[in-house]
């Protein structure tokens, strides 16, 4: 019998439904929310409100263009953390009450379990290769940078991690700051396509181990922009193919050394990488030059899964779907979790 799994993403500002049948995905149906530009992140409450209106055109959406009824369906999985609260409550209640009313398991799924296991989705017509365990996933998002070693599905252990803001938090604070909008990771990544990653040089930590930091770059960064606007009050505008490639530069040495060492060190040639920030240029050109100079077998998503999607979540309730890992209507969501 088929094994059709809703899942189901409303962590952050990302209202999303997809559905997989035998682990093949079918649908992946994602509502960005545009209402956040106007204040240069994401509003909370806007956010939550915007999933409320999102969430039953989405899965209908998602469900219609799978071809599959409610009534197939053999479970539902859905975010329940980490991320913001009122936005995870819409997902999760609304997941809850469509299985509950189909009579139907439900399958709670951690959002950074799910951003490492869409490595693991097949698209009809296009197989891909997926990582073999054991095998390390740099995973990089607005509020996440990490080192995990990846023994199976479910045992996933964090090698090491950022000690205050995440590598896209950094970016996207870095792009505000030269007013080139929000969210500042695309605008970056574009930017730097055409600057020089040589032109400026920003701080770089030295944090111990395999751990990160990146809020001394973004304090690096604004110190020497204010110095510069101090000379030429349109500095960013004559040199933000520079500055973009710089800061990109900065970000990706700082994530390749860590990434590098733990992997030598650990003795693992399989090297994945996940999350927002995986959609950069820098960072995917660098995984292939690794992939050369040091023999990894390297796993780079593809951009429909490197945002919150839930073609990820869908993936991982099909995977806990398989050791029967349900969970029970009482299960309340969490803002914040550790891997
Ligand atoms: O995983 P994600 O969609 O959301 C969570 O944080 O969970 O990641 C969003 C982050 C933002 O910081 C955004 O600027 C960054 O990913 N991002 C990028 C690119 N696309 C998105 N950063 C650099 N280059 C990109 N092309």
């Amino acid at each position: 019998m088929d094994t059709i799994i809703l899942g189901i993403e409303s962590s952050c500002d990302d209202t999303s439904a997809a559905v997989i049948r035998n682990g093949v995905l079918l649908s992946n149906v994602v509502a960005g929310q545009a209402v956040h530009e106007a204040y240069g992140g994401v509003v909370p409450e806007l956010a939550s409100r915007a999933h409320q209106q999102n969430v039953v055109p989405v899965v209908h959406e998602a469900l219609r263009q799978a071809g599959v009824t409610k009534e197939q369906l053999s479970a539902v999985a859905f975010t329940r953390g980490p991320g913001l609260m009122g936005s995870l409550l819409v997902g999760v209640s609304f997941a809850k009450g469509l299985a509950r009313s189909l009579g139907i398991p439900m399958i709670d799924v951690n959002h950074l379990h799910g951003h490492v296991l869409a490595h693991f989705i097949q698209e009809k017509d296009a197989p891909r290769e997926s990582p073999r365990f054991p095998f390390l996933c740099l995973l990089v998002s607005g509020g996440n940078s990490q080192i995990v070693l990846v023994k199976a599905y479910n045992d996933m252990t964090i090698v090491g991690q950022t000690i205050d803001d995440a590598a896209g938090e950094a970016i996207d604070k870095c792009s505000k700051v030269m007013g080139l909008g929000y969210p500042g990771g695309p605008i970056i990544d574009r930017l730097a396509r055409q600057g020089n990653p040589k032109a400026y040089t920003f701080a770089k930590p030295h944090i111990a181990a395999y751990d990160y930091s990146f809020s001394g770059l973004k304090t690096s960064f604004l110190y020497s922009l204010r110095d510069w606007l101090k000379e030429d009050p349109d500095f960013v505008e004559h040199h933000k193919e520079d500055l973009a490639a710089s800061l990109e530069a900065t970000v990706v040495d700082i994530l390749m050394n860590k990434l590098r060492k733990a992997a030598k060190d650990l003795k693992i040639k399989e090297i994945a990488v996940a999350g927002g920030v995986s959609a950069n240029n820098g960072l995917r050109n660098a995984f292939r030059e690794h992939a050369k100079k040091y023999g990894w077998n390297i796993y780079i998503p593809p951009f429909g899964y490197t945002t919150d999607n839930a073609a990820m979540i869908a993936m991982t309730g099909y995977l806990k779907f398989q050791d029967k890992e349900f969970c029970s209507i009482d299960l309340p969501a969490y803002s914040r979790a550790i891997l």
